[in-house]
């Protein structure tokens, strides 16, 4: 299945009964594997999470450690960004060259790379001087 066949369908499946909004997203690993989340809303809010950090989750846990391809879709005016933290999240597995496809429902899309998104991501290097480990 395709990222845009894969975030489609999962987001079908998100829990958002309090936002109403529905996100999908999948992500494609240098194995080649696509994996997929959706967002999962908590009635305690703050304990939600996005799309994104619930397909890297599954990532992580088959394996799969890089990201080469991301796509997020929603039923939006316009395509919809990664949040910030979602930004970070990514930056972790994901080059600054790599593709964020964001994609609406009714075909709009906008590509846009991690670095475009996150300028200035606070890495492991950042943290060179007290030895610090990525
Ligand atoms: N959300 C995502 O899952 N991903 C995004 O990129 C933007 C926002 C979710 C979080 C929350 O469940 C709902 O959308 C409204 O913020």
């Amino acid at each position: 299945m395709s990222l845009i066949e894969t975030a489609t369908a999962v987001r079908e499946n998100a829990h958002a009964p309090y936002s109403r909004f529905k996100v999908g997203a999948a992500i494609r690993a240098a194995s080649g594997a696509v994996y997929a989340g959706c967002n999962v809303e908590n009635v305690a809010y703050p304990q939600g999470t996005c799309a994104e950090a619930g397909a890297i989750a599954a990532m992580v846990a088959q394996g799969d450690t890089r990201i080469t391809e991301v796509l997020v879709i929603a039923d939006s005016p316009s395509p919809v960004p990664p949040c910030g933290g979602c930004r970070q999240k990514l930056r972790e597995f994901a080059d600054g060259d790599v593709r964020v496809t964001m994609a609406t429902i009714d075909g709009q899309s906008l590509t846009m790379t991690v670095e475009q998104l996150l300028p200035g991501a606070f890495t492991a290097g950042h943290m060179a001087n007290t030895g610090g480990r990525g």
